[in-house]
This record gives structure tokens, C-alpha cells and sequence, in this order.
């Protein structure tokens, strides 16, 4: 079997972040959302991957490489344009040959992994198997109709009226049967060929479409609160563990996890959180749910569920929460009344009058 991860796309619903990175190389817990999908591919044996990129831009590729540090064996797909899922598996078509594979979304964060899927997938052997989970929201998403043996009879994508709570999520199972569907798929208004259609094609013409449920955490990390969620699950799991340096006067509680080189002075760190490499934090309260990333600057500041890229820093802020800072970004208190921003396209900052 091989693997179809995609990490194209525009990322629209992550800027000003996206702007400059990929959404797919995002930090949740200090490690890239792409990391985890290309995690789950390895454990299950999955070794030959092909990563959609955006053509135009070479941050995934210069991240992951050629896969060995995820003892992975990864080729790059450029593509033009976000042209639609469907039109990520035509453009791999001499990549996946006439292999088995599994597409996994490259902003999505499937804990239980992709075992179990492709395990389902090898023993009932459909044409195509889908994961699903169920969601409170079904308008908001690609919804499956499935009858009792879990074949899906109906995908419809955002149903004004929901004839289930399945959603289609972040990974797919596909024998070579999907080439000739997806070459069957016209574009939508957007000029983006969807996987849905497919999929659909591939119902109407009598193929099986399988749905293996999920029940454990799944998200797709394309929007700031999604993010800071998969943030705060990932961080659930992590133990303590002290690599830098505590000083006197600080406190750790719970689940926290102090990276080399980094110190934390006369702070309280409430897990769960992660101080990233090289990162100071100074006469400050940080936590619960926090990342920290490598080489930031935390003084005289608090901030709970919030995530801070690389190198950003924080200086005399109260009440941080919510909030995802970009790599370098600076907020630093004044005492003067006046105030000064820089901010870059797409900024988004709350302030009280
Ligand atoms: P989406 O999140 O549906 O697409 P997007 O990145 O364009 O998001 P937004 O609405 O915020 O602009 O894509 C799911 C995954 O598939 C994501 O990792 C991006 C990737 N993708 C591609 O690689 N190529 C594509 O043509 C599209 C549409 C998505």
C-alpha cells in the first residue's frame, strides 16, 4: 500500500498565518499538524508516500525532506493549483500506480491513527473506504447516508437537510478503482474537482464505498478554534518532562514539558504546556493548554490556550487566551496611551476601547 497526504491547498481560513507557511506545518503541541498524519502513516507500515505541495511554494518539501527522519520514503507532487481533492489523486497517478492506498488530509489530526482503517479496508476490500465521525453540526460537512452493513448509499456534501450525523473526516482507503472516477469528475463552480463526486461516481456505477467509523478524537485543524483544539487534545497526552531550566521561585503543575535550553524565572507553568527550545519565560503565569515555541520570549505576561510560533514575544500582557502568534510576531506593552501596531495583512486583534 502506499499514501496520498495533502498538503496543498490554500489554507484561506488560517491567514494572516498562511500567508507565509503552509497551514500543513502549523505547530499544535510544537510539532507541525503534518507531522502527526505522517506518524500515523508510518505505524501503519506504510512506507512509500507522496506529498501534494503547493507548486509554488517549497517550505513542506524543505520540513520533511525526502521522509527519512520519519523512516518514511517520500516523493512530492506539486500542484498548480488547489484544484480540489479529486484532482490530487489524478495528478499522483504515475506515484500510485496500481497500488492500494490512503489519502490522509495533511491538516487533520486523527488520533487513533490509520491502522484500524486500513486494516477494514483490506478485509472487506470495497473500491473505496471512507473514514467517518459523528458530528453535532452535519450542514457544515460532507455527510454519508450508510445502511447497516456500512456501505454508504449517499454522500452529499454541506446537507441543508442532514439525512445523517456522519462525516466524512480526514483519511480515505482506495483500491485502483478511483483513477477512472476521478477522471469522470467534472469541476464545480470553483473549478475544483471533489472527492465527493468520486466517491459518487463510484456508487452509481455500482462499486462498494465502505465508512469506517471512528470514535476517537478527530480534527481537521483548518480554522484557528480547531487548531487551539487539537492543541489542547494533543497536550492531554503528553507527561512531564524537564529538559531546561527551572529556577527558583518557579512552579510546573501537571502535565508540563520544558524543552532543552529553555528557562522559565520566577514563573508558574500550569499543564498541560510545553516551553519550546531556547524559549524564556519570565515573572509569568503560562497555561493550561499552552505551546510555547522554540525561541520565544514569555515576561511579566499571562496567557492560557494559546499557541506562539517560533521566536514570537510576549512583553507585559495580561489575559492572553485563545490566541495563535505568529513566528517573530511582538506584543509588548506600553505605557504611554497611544498605541502602535504593525500588523500584516489579514491581522486580526481585539482590543478593549
Ligand atoms: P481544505 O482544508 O478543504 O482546503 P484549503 O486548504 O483550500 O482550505 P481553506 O478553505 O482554508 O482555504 O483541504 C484539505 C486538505 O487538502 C488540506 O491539507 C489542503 C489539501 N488540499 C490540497 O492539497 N490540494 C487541493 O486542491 C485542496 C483543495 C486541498
Amino acid at each position: 500500500m502506499k499514501a496520498l497526504v495533502l498538503a496543498g491547498g490554500l489554507g484561506t481560513r488560517l491567514r494572516p498565518l498562511t500567508h507565509t507557511m503552509p497551514k500543513q506545518l502549523i505547530p499544535v503541541a510544537n510539532k507541525p499538524v503534518l507531522h502527526y498524519g505522517l506518524r500515523a502513516i508510518k505505524d501503519a507500515d506504510i512506507t512509500d508516500v507522496g506529498i501534494v505541495v503547493d507548486g509554488h511554494d517549497d517550505h513542506v518539501r524543505r520540513a520533511i525532506g525526502n521522509g527519512s527522519a520519519f523512516g518514511l520514503n517520500v516523493s512530492y507532487i506539486p500542484q498548480d493549483a488547489p484544484s480540489g481533492l479529486a484532482h490530487c489523486v489524478l495528478i499522483a497517478r504515475e506515484f500510485l500506480g496500481d497500488a492500494d492506498f490512503v489519502m490522509y488530509l495533511g491538516d487533520n489530526i486523527v488520533m487513533d491513527g490509520i491502522v484500524a482503517l486500513r486494516d477494514d479496508f483490506l478485509t472487506r476490500r470495497p473500491a473505496a473506504m471512507v473514514m467517518t465521525g459523528k458530528v453535532l453540526n452535519p450542514t457544515d460537512f460532507g455527510i454519508a447516508e450508510v445502511d447497516t452493513a456500512d456501505r454508504i448509499v449517499r454522500l452529499e456534501e454541506k446537507p441543508k437537510v442532514p439525512r445523517s450525523d456522519l462525516a466524512v473526516i480526514g483519511a480515505y482507503a482506495f483500491s485502483p478503482a478511483i483513477h477512472q472516477a476521478v477522471r469522470s469528475v467534472t469541476p464545480n463552480w470553483r473549478h475544483e474537482r471533489e472527492i465527493t463526486d468520486a466517491l459518487t461516481w463510484l456508487i452509481d456505477h455500482g462499486f462498494d464505498v465502505n465508512a469506517h467509523p471512528v470514535s476517537g478524537y478527530w480534527k481537521d485543524a483548518g480554522r484557528i478554534d480547531d487548531l487551539l483544539d487539537c492543541n489542547r487534545e494533543v497536550l492531554g497526552t503528553i507527561q512531564r518532562a524537564v529538559h531546561g531550566n527551572v529556577g527558583e521561585g518557579s512552579e510546573l503543575i501537571g502535565p508540563v514539558v520544558v524543552e532543552t535550553g529553555a528557562s522559565v524565572l520566577a514563573s508558574r507553568i500550569v499543564g498541560p504546556a510545553i516551553i519550546g527550545a531556547d524559549a524564556s519565560v519570565v515573572r509569568s503565569t503560562v497555561g493550561p493548554c499552552t505551546s510555547i515555541g522554540p525561541d520565544c520570549e514569555v515576561m511579566d505576561t499571562t496567557i492560557e490556550n494559546s499557541i506562539l510560533l517560533t521566536g514570537a514575544s510576549l512583553r507585559g500582557v495580561r489575559g492572553i487566551s485563545a490566541s495563535v502568534i505568529g513566528r517573530s510576531a511582538r506584543v509588548h506593552a506600553r505605557s504611554a496611551p497611544e498605541r502602535r501596531l504593525i500588523l500584516g495583512d489579514d491581522s486580526k486583534m481585539l482590543i478593549e476601547p
